[in-house]
């Protein structure tokens, strides 16, 4: 047998970086999906067929529907931290490894939620709009008056490595940090972030800016939802840069309206790249494409741990970011 008959077969579900696929292609035979866009599910399933190990991103839904013909798989690599859209016991049912990136884009993030959080608070977008729109005739004292950023208090949803990162930042901005998470910290982080353990409740009452970063789970779908929005102060801000989905976006938009809260920053969307109309309508809304890691450092920091662990699960070796590692106890 040659070398080349032993190389193992890899679908590449989404167009990467040409460094990436230099890479695969001297360890294995690529199927690239050269596309910008997402291929259907059906494509996906059928694609799936005959392949060792997967690349993907965000958008591609692994569920059992796409494993259904699968049945060489043994790895599929997500280039994201969040792995919603993978269905992990379908995957694990199948003893099929599972990936993400952690850690790379953790700053990249968090700069983004600040950046959001600042906006939002400040009428970035809206001041823009209005300029570019010709509307700037003159300065006035009262002009795009915002809501301050500095010596305010942050309510963190979500104390994992971005939401820690987030903290660090406000620190220096002089905030009072409070979080909720599913466990709370450990002390050391809590007195290294001076943040404060507090319960949702009381997080969403005292907040002036609310930042989400947690995971999406079945268990937090509209998380933030009408009565959510309306227990926050009608001078907070929200930020979301986490996933759609944990936010109501319709009972957001009636909020903002409303003027029930004062802005919102968002990154994510329920059903993105779709987006609900009426957030397009109002005004004290930033709104993002789903940009939270996106510089090029990032983005290729994110592409080579993804490609990392793909080989290494194909070389029989554990990979660093393995979600389901009963299944490598298994295999190996
Ligand atoms: C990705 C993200 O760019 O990593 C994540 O979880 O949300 C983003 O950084 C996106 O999911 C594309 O895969």
């Amino acid at each position: 047998m040659t070398f080349h008959e032993t190389k193992p077969t890899i679908l590449v579900a989404r167009q990467i970086f040409p460094e990436g696929i230099a890479r695969l292609a001297e360890f294995a035979h690529v199927d690239y999906h050269d596309q910008a866009l997402a291929m259907s599910a059906a494509e996906l399933a059928h694609r799936l067929q005959g392949i060792d190990g997967a690349l993907v991103t965000g958008s591609e839904r692994v569920d059992s529907q796409a494993l259904a013909h699968a049945q060489q798989l043994k790895i599929v690599s997500n280039i994201a931290v969040g792995y919603n859209n993978f269905d992990i016991s379908a995957l694990t049912q199948k003893a099929i490894m599972a990936t993400n990136t952690p850690d790379v884009l953790t700053e990249t993030t968090a700069d983004m939620g600040f950046m959001l959080l600042m906006a939002a608070a400040r009428r970035l977008a809206e001041s823009e709009h209005w300029l570019r729109a010709g509307q700037w005739k003159n300065w006035s004292l009262d002009g795009m008056l915002g809501v301050d950023v500095h010596h305010s208090k942050i309510g963190i949803f979500g104390m994992g490595r971005i939401g820690q990162a987030i903290a660090k930042r406000a620190r220096a901005f002089a905030m009072e940090v409070v979080y909720h998470n599913r466990t709370r910290l450990d002390p050391m982080l809590e007195t290294e972030y001076q943040a404060s353990y507090v319960s949702k409740e009381e997080l969403l009452r005292t907040a002036d800016h609310v930042v989400l970063v947690m995971p999406y789970t079945p268990e937090n779908h509209h998380y933030i939802d009408t009565k959510e929005l309306l227990m926050m102060k009608k001078t907070a801000t929200l930020v979301n840069i986490a996933r759609g989905g944990i936010v109501n976006d319709e009972a957001l938009a009636i909020a903002l309206e409303n003027r029930t809260i004062f802005a919102a920053g968002l990154d994510v969307y329920e059903g993105e790249p779709k987006l609900n109309s009426k957030l397009l309508g109002v005004p004290n809304v930033v709104l993002a494409p789903h940009i939270g890691s996106a510089t090029k450092s990032t983005r290729l920091a994110m592409m080579h741990l993804a490609i990392d662990n793909l080989i290494a699960g194909l070389s029989n070796q554990k990979p660093a970011n393995l979600i389901n590692p009963e299944v490598f106890s298994l295999r190996s």
